[in-house]
């Protein structure tokens, strides 16, 4: 599936991409979206991930995914213009490019995800009222670390919460479109009139473990992007196995060299019959 006119498209989707969040300024919408779409994953199964299932009228309609059809609804202008590209790789995409478009690091994508219609069980993604145990079942669920979980919940850099979405109000940060670790800076600054500071975010600053990458991507903007950059792409990852297209290419390895052998013997043949 992957192949040289694949990538091509995937290049003009992301041009298509940039475009688009720059005019609608709908970055933090579109990296939720990624989110969300990979934070189902179930590593013990091998279910849910990065596949586009996030699209079915029933998951979006999981609470979690409040809000989120805006986000779908936008990534079929560009899905209607580059049709081959499956809705997993658009998703996850469209999440690199919006940490791009508002000044994040570059995250290394690799396309190559399939689409499902199955959709996980609701409750698979975080409840931001629990702790840091939580966090952890979900997070670890996934097969990420605990150091993933302290970098990727940097994402909230960006965007802000919807009363009518998720129950909370307000953005983490003074600049809301701007990919920077101030959401570490803030956090640690306590409660500040007019920004938000989820359960799930205090949790940050108290767990011995979490802890010490608050303190670290704080004071070290550099260090957060390297880590953040490494952490989304694994999210953006789950699942992903690139064993099919091996097995395609070593089959395919596998025809032509006794393809060869067979047109060199046959031309053996004729060499010594003339
Ligand atoms: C650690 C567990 C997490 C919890 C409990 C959590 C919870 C939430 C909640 C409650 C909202 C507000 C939704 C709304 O009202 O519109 C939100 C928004 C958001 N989340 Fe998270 N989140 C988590 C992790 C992440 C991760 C890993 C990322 C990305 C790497 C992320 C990216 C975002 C973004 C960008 C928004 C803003 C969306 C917008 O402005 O429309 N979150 N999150």
């Amino acid at each position: 599936m992957v192949n040289a006119g694949y990538l091509k498209e995937i290049e003009r989707a992301r041009r298509d991409l940039r475009a688009l969040i720059s005019a609608k300024q709908c970055a933090p919408i579109m990296l939720r979206l990624a989110w969300h779409d990979a934070g189902t994953y179930d590593a013990k199964t091998n279910s849910g991930g990065p596949n586009g299932s996030i699209r079915n009228e029933h998951e979006l309609r999981h609470n979690a995914n409040n809000g989120l059809k805006i986000a779908v609804d936008l990534c079929e202008e560009v899905k209607a213009k580059h049709p081959q590209i499956t809705y997993a790789d658009l998703y996850q995409l469209a999440g690199v490019v919006a940490v791009e478009v508002t000044g994040g690091p570059t995250i290394n994508f690799v396309p190559g995800r399939v689409d499902s219609s199955v959709s996980p069980d609701e409750g698979r993604l975080p409840d931001a009222n629990q702790g840091a145990r939580h966090l952890r079942d979900i997070f670890h669920r996934m097969g990420l670390s605990d150091k993933d979980i302290v970098a990727l919940s940097g994402g909230h850099t960006l965007g802000k919460a919807h009363k009518d979405r998720s129950g909370f109000e307000g953005p983490w940060t003074s600049n809301p479109l701007k990919f920077d670790n101030s959401y570490f800076v803030e956090l640690l600054k306590g409660e500040q009139w007019g920004l938000l500071k989820l359960p799930t975010d205090k949790v940050l600053t108290q767990d011995p473990h979490f802890r010490p990458y608050v303190h670290l991507y704080a004071k070290d903007e550099d260090a957060f992007f390297k880590d953040y950059a490494e952490s989304h792409k694994k999210l953006s990852e789950l699942g992903l196995t690139r064993s099919s297209s091996l097995k395609m290419t070593k089959a395919t390895i596998g025809v032509l060299v006794t393809l060869t052998v067979i047109i060199l013997s046959y031309l053996y043949d004729l060499n010594k019959q003339a």
